[in-house]
């Protein structure tokens, strides 16, 4: 593999112990100003250490975070049908590659829609971006999109995970079902998951901790850590599990003791 490449995988998926905390702040190129997502750069700024990657579109890094952070970039680069649009599986690449060296990606991130009308359109666009981004060295996270139409077992899943790496992605970002080690087992390349809609914080615990448990690598996570009451809390509770090891009931205690400081010093502030 060559070294760029690799390079840029490290900083995603931590050598030290093979895993991948991620930061998912692009739900906006679909879904606008989502709830407690209005403002991306209030969201963003407490959060940006306790990540190892931000996964974030063009126009929200430019405006929204930082240029003197050294936090990776995973850079959303697909878009094109809103949550109000006639189809969501109608995507296409909106980021040229110059356009995501300029803003220093460390990887690439684009949906496949396996099983949806346009599955043929993202699955082929997907493979063009992995050829044009291996000209750089840049690597490709593919996510596998889920819709009312798509399924969620882990026989869809399986088959889209695959589609994906055998397209070239060199990560595979999908959600977690049951049997979810047959996902990660059929699966040639690392597996992040996705964290979906907003759930108590002691169940999106367990969540990222059986999907490491599965084989998973880490988790790419938005609407469990900021739409939580205590975001920081969250992501430091969700990054002991990913790093630290620790069990679900630990992460939790860990959650509630930096919630209740952060109550505190909120109440202190009013
Ligand atoms: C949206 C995405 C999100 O990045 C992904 O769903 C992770 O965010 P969340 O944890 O809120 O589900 O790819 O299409």
């Amino acid at each position: 593999m060559d070294w760029g490449l690799q390079n840029r995988l490290s900083r995603i998926i931590k050598p030290q112990d093979n895993r991948a905390l991620m930061l998912a702040v692009d739900h906006g190129y679909f879904l606008g100003p989502t709830e407690k997502l209005e403002n991306p750069a209030k969201v963003i700024a407490p959060l940006l250490k306790y990540c190892d990657s931000l996964m974030v579109t063009r126009g929200v890094q430019r405006s929204s975070v930082s240029a003197t952070t050294d936090t990776p970039m995973v850079l959303r680069v697909s878009g094109g049908s809103s949550i109000i649009g006639e189809d969501l599986s109608q995507e296409d690449i909106t980021v040229s590659i110059e356009d995501a060296i300029r803003l220093n990606a460390s990887a690439l991130a684009m949906s496949i829609f396996v099983g949806s009308k346009y599955e043929y359109q993202t699955v082929v666009n997907l493979g063009k971006l992995v050829s044009r981004a291996q000209k750089y060295g840049i690597p490709v996270l593919a996510v596998t999109a889920v819709g009312k139409e798509l399924g969620k077992d882990a026989r869809y899943l399986s088959l889209a995970c695959r589609v994906a790496a055998e397209q070239g992605a060199n990560i595979v970002k999908t959600y977690y079902c049951e049997n979810f080690e047959k996902v990660v087992q059929s699966c040639p390349v690392p597996i992040i998951v996705a964290g979906g809609k907003k759930i108590p914080e002691r169940d999106a615990l367990q969540l990222t901790y059986n999907s490491i448990k599965a084989g998973a690598v880490g988790v790419d996570i938005g609407r469990n850590v900021w739409q939580s009451e205590h975001p920081v809390a969250m992501i430091r509770a969700v990054r002991s599990i990913v790093h630290g090891n620790s069990n679900v009931e630990q992460a939790f205690s860990l959650y509630k003791k930096l919630a209740s400081e952060d109550s505190k010093h909120k109440s202190k502030q009013t």
